[in-house]
């Protein structure tokens, strides 16, 4: 998406360990312009697919979730990070590993609101080390629900998560990957720009 793209090269910030700040647009002040023509984007991407239901993880996968579903005119479920020991209640759980906070926590989502007959698109901001979404796909797995695809704003193609992700064989579109990032220079290349 060339629109992401070029934001992420104005206003982007490459921080040490090959952090990517975003945070004039994206994760702390949002850009709800741009929110608007990225959840379009993921319409487009994900037309020829039925979806009844769009699945992120808080706090920061909520804001693109929310635009992503208003195109698809779906509810969104967002996945509640715990750090609770004993879970009680009709909830589906799973393990994720932070690698960047180095901590694990648990997310629940309420057996309420996802299910079987559920087809559901997961979406979040940044793909990292897939963590948060193989958390995710678990969840929608344990529910006996359908999971559609997967849709991220920023892929770091230079971790794991993409390739693990596509090797399950979920479908998953970044609207952006970042193939390398020069921090000396400030330079960003894109997959597909070379
Ligand atoms: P993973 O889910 O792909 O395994 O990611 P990882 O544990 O490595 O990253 C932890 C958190 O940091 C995630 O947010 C992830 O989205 C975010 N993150 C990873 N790399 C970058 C980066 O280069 N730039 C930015 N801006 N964020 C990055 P989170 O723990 O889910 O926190 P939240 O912000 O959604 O609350
Ligand atoms: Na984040
Ligand atoms: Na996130």
């Amino acid at each position: 998406m060339q629109l992401l793209k070029d934001r992420i090269r104005k206003d982007g910030k490459i921080k040490a360990g090959n952090v990517l700040k975003v945070d004039s647009f994206l994760n702390h002040q949002m850009d709800t312009d741009l929110f608007v023509e990225i959840g379009k984007e993921f319409k487009r991407r994900f037309a020829d697919c039925e979806i009844n239901k769009i699945l992120t993880i808080e706090a920061s996968g909520i804001g693109i979730a929310c635009v992503v579903a208003q195109q698809f005119h779906v509810p969104v479920v967002f996945a509640k990070k715990t750090q609770t020991k004993n879970i009680a209640g009709d909830v589906y759980t799973s393990k994720v590993e932070s690698y960047t906070h180095g901590r694990v926590y648990d997310i629940i989502v309420s057996k309420e609101f996802l299910g079987k007959g559920d087809k559901v698109l997961l979406i979040d901001d940044f793909l990292a080390n897939g963590k948060a979404l193989e958390g995710l796909a678990a969840v929608v797995e344990e529910s006996g629900a359908e999971l559609v695809g997967a849709g991220i704003v920023i892929e770091k193609g230079f971790q794991v998560g993409g390739d693990i992700i596509r090797s399950k064989g979920i479908r998953l579109e970044s609207l952006a990957i970042v193939d390398s990032m020069d921090e000396e220079t400030g330079t960003i290349v894109f997959r597909g720009d070379e």
